[in-house]
């Protein structure tokens, strides 16, 4: 490898294919990992995204394009000659060793040598930080399911990579615990601010624990951006529906003009809907998804508290109602619209009283709050 660069992104796929026989498990893939970021690659099983992550860590090679580590070609360049460490799923750990050598079996193969006393510290220094100082000379066995997931992080930290690659680290673990690592590893990453790069299908994990996320279908990458980024602007329905929950009705653009556009939806309604100020227009006749977040539907009694701007008002049916704490979801349905989610909170239910079920609510949305969705794509 050439000199490093260290203005260049971590690491780059520049229009990279990856096929396995018939099957295309990249496509044109073109992305850069910032240095230091904390990145996930979010999507169903079988996208591509493990095939991304050996890509970077050197154990695939692509069929077609190039991929970048500090601005130098790594294609062809074996995983141990690369910076770079991944963290897999099952911990690969080896039973009959203890912890400590365990974590230090990586430093063991270093060449040139590594001094005893060099090694010990390193791997007491990487136990510290997944908090397993004083596990040495533990067995594997004698560990629980989440501390084996720590082991396998020591292991990988201890090499001092530049790129840390974990493959879905936390599927294997209850959800409580799921959830503790997951804070863990965001502390991890930022104190030690090195790139981690996450494959999860949990979109709840991405978001949470992510500075920016890679949504991909089909070894496609769809959409790549913060969590709020994603949540706000949407570049399509499969994006809007895999991050966050949202209503979607669907339609067709039925004319464009002066910053909206209206759309005729299924259900017979035509309705107004503010552009993006980034989005272009869909030409008429355009199969669109109107997406509405439940906490942006507005629910009461009297119609004269809906926005002023309302798109919409309806008379609805509350089906269900589920009390979440701060808010409260209700499943709502009405003839035109069918069944549909809406989330009030707390304070505005205190103004109310909470609906019950069966009731009749006046339902409405003010027009910025419904983003209009190309559905074809
Ligand atoms: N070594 C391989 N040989 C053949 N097919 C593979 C191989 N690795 C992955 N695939 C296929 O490539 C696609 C993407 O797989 P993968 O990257 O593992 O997806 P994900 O991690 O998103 O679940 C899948 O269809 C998978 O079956
Ligand atoms: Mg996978």
């Amino acid at each position: 490898m050439d000199v490093p660069d260290s203005s260049a992104p971590v690491a780059s796929f520049q229009q990279v294919w990856k096929r396995f026989g018939d099957i295309v498990a990249a496509r044109d893939l073109n992305l850069d990992v910032r240095s230091g970021e904390f990145l996930s690659f979010l999507g169903p099983s079988g996208c591509g995204k493990t095939t991304m992550l050996r890509m970077i860590a050197g154990f695939e090679q692509p069929s077609e394009g190039d991929i970048y580590l500090h601005g130098s070609r790594v294609n062809g360049v074996p995983a141990h000659k690369r910076r770079v460490n991944m963290v897999f799923q099952h911990y690969a750990l080896f039973p009959h060793l203890n912890i400590a050598r365990n974590v230090a079996y990586g430093l063991k193969q270093a060449k040139p040598r590594l001094a005893k006393n060099v090694i010990d510290e390193r791997v007491d220094e990487a136990l510290d930080l997944v908090q397993l100082g004083g596990y040495q000379q533990r067995r594997i066995w004698e560990l629980s399911g989440g501390q084996q997931q720590r082991v396998a992080l020591a292991r990988a930290l201890v090499n001092k990579p530049e790129v840390l690659l974990l493959d879905e680290p936390l599927a294997a673990l209850d959800r409580k615990l799921r959830r503790e690592m997951q804070i863990e590893l965001q502390n991890l990453q930022r104190n030690l601010g090195i790139t981690f790069v996450l494959v999860t299908h949990d979109q709840e994990e991405a978001l949470s624990m992510s500075d920016r996320v890679c949504i991909m279908r089909d070894g496609e990458i769809v959409q790549v951006g913060s969590p709020r980024e994603l949540y706000d602007n949407p570049v399509n329905r499969y994006v809007a529906d895999f991050v966050g929950k949202s209503n979607f009705f669907d339609g067709v653009v039925e004319s464009t003009g002066d910053g909206r556009q209206a759309v005729k939806l299924e259900n017979g309604q035509s309705l107004d809907v503010d552009l993006p100020t980034t989005g272009d227009s869909m030409a008429n006749g355009h199969q669109v998804a109107l997406s509405v977040r439940p906490e942006q539907i507005v629910l009461a009694r009297d119609p004269a508290r809906l926005p002023d701007d309302a798109a919409i008002v309806i008379e609805a049916e509350v089906r269900n109602r589920i009390f979440l704490g701060e808010h409260t979801e209700y499943l709502l349905h009405d003839d035109a619209f069918g069944e549909f989610l809406a989330l009030a909170p707390r304070q505005v239910e205190a103004s109310e009283t909470p609906f019950e079920v069966d009731e009749k609510v006046y339902v409405g949305w003010s027009r910025a709050a419904a983003l209009l969705l190309d559905n074809t794509t």
